[in-house]
């Protein structure tokens, strides 16, 4: 008898998306569940350099909670601009291994090597995404997606509401 192989998820992402789901139920409003989201994401992953929420507003992306050493400038990108706005457009996870080399690309920390974009989807459509940029060149690999494709699901109910 042959049995599927089931995919095998790394212990410290079942053990974040506990800790998420705990964060996000104890926290007092959305606003505070999604800032303790990126805190923990920043905080239990080294390759996460910077961690932020970008959630959609018309036809832009506009920078919600974020954990990381810098700000950036880019707090409102146009969908269909930067890695950002071309994960937005397409609904689809973006892993840029080098991002030098993608012309995508929107600088916003010298540091910054490889970066994730993955979108937060609401009944169908994106109402944001979580951005991950990571220091070292290729930080993220496709175990990073479906980790933060989980993530994203238990975000979306914190989009702020109008
Ligand atoms: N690099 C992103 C812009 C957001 S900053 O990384 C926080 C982009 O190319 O869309």
């Amino acid at each position: 008898m042959s049995h599927p192989v089931a995919e095998e998820r790394p212990t410290a992402h079942g053990d974040a998306l506990n800790g998420l789901r705990a964060a996000i139920a104890e926290a007092p409003h959305p606003e505070s569940a999604a800032q303790r989201a990126v805190d923990l994401l920043h905080d239990r992953f080294a390759h996460y350099d910077w961690v932020g929420i970008y959630w959609v507003d018309g036809t832009d992306l506009v920078l919600g909670p974020w954990m990381g050493a810098q700000a950036t400038e880019h707090t409102r990108i146009p969908i269909g601009t930067g890695v950002c706005g071309a994960a937005a457009a397409s609904g689809t996870t973006e892993i840029v291994a080098d991002v030098n080399a993608d012309p995508r690309y929107l600088a916003c920390f010298a540091s910054t090597r490889s970066e994730i974009v993955v979108p937060i989807f609401e009944g169908g459509e994106v109402i944001g995404e979580i951005d991950v940029d990571g220091s070292d060149l290729d930080a993220f690999n496709e175990t990073d997606a479906r980790f933060l494709e989980e993530v994203a699901a238990l975000i979306a109910p914190l989009r702020p509401r109008a």
